[in-house]
């Protein structure tokens, strides 16, 4: 397919994209930002810099492509026994994206939600997301996904928690109880950086999802490297338990 604005290598292997074939949603674990920095000798703080740049980038190139959900792993549960130093460089990262970015969302008809505990955040945080969440609400081209403060067995603990009050067990029941219950599994996982783990990632939403690993550090996961994951799940054959 044609994508506007794509040049070079990148364009070139978009021609190979089907456009009926595309994957809904796509979920990223962006890794090995703190190993980038580390290799140029910078602190890893610094490639969390560059992660939020190509973030960006592979944002604006979904929504050309067509993708409808994006899901990033901003910010685990688990990353809160990082140094504070690294924490607190992260938690303005995102107060920068959320204050810098809603323009740009807006204008490119992108609705941002957040998944995760949202309530442990710091109150400006929590007070940023809300105020970004309603003014792209109206977003119907691309809905993004940041996972902040969140973890997948915590929202499985939520969900059962929400069930059991709510009295019926079923998995429709449990996913009304999800963080976003309105939004599709993923049909891809991405994780970058050479790790092929799940990390506590949507456990519940990835039963049927196709995993994809690059070897590409993530500050440098380039559109490229995005279509290349976008060819090899159109390649695959998804049968759901089926044969
Ligand atoms: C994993 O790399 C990355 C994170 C823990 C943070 C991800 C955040 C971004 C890409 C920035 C964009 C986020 C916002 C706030 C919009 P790592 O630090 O685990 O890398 P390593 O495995 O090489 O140490």
């Amino acid at each position: 397919m044609e994508i506007q604005g794509l040049k070079g290598k990148a364009a070139e292997l978009a021609q190979n994209l089907n456009p009926e074939k595309l994957p809904v949603h796509v979920a990223i674990i962006m890794d090995g930002n703190g190993r980038w920095a580390q290799k140029r000798g910078l602190p890893r703080v610094k490639g969390h810099e560059k992660g939020a740049r190509t973030l960006r980038k592979v944002v604006e190139l979904a929504a050309k492509i067509g993708i409808k959900y994006l899901t990033a792993f901003a910010f685990s549960k688990e990353n809160w026994s990082r140094p504070q130093e690294e924490i607190d460089f992260l938690m303005n990262l995102l107060r920068r994206y959320l204050k810098n970015e809603v323009p740009t969302l807006i204008k490119n008809h992108i609705k941002l939600l957040v998944a995760g505990d949202v309530e442990e955040l710091p109150e400006d945080i929590q007070l940023k997301i809300r105020e970004a969440e309603e003014a792209t609400k109206e977003g119907t081209r691309l809905n993004l996904i940041l996972a902040v403060n969140y973890g997948g067995r915590a929202e499985i603990i939520r969900a059962a928690r929400g069930m059991a009050e709510e009295g019926e067990f079923s998995p429709e029941a449990f996913r009304r109880h999800l963080y976003l219950p309105h939004v599709p599994d993923p049909d891809l996982l991405i994780r970058t950086s050479g790790e092929q783990r799940v990390s506590n990632f949507l456990l519940w939403q990835i039963a049927y999802t196709e995993l994809y690993f690059s070897p590409v550090l993530w500050p440098d996961f380039s559109e490229k490297e995005f279509i290349k994951a976008l060819i090899d799940y159109q390649g695959r054959e998804r049968r759901f338990g089926r044969i």
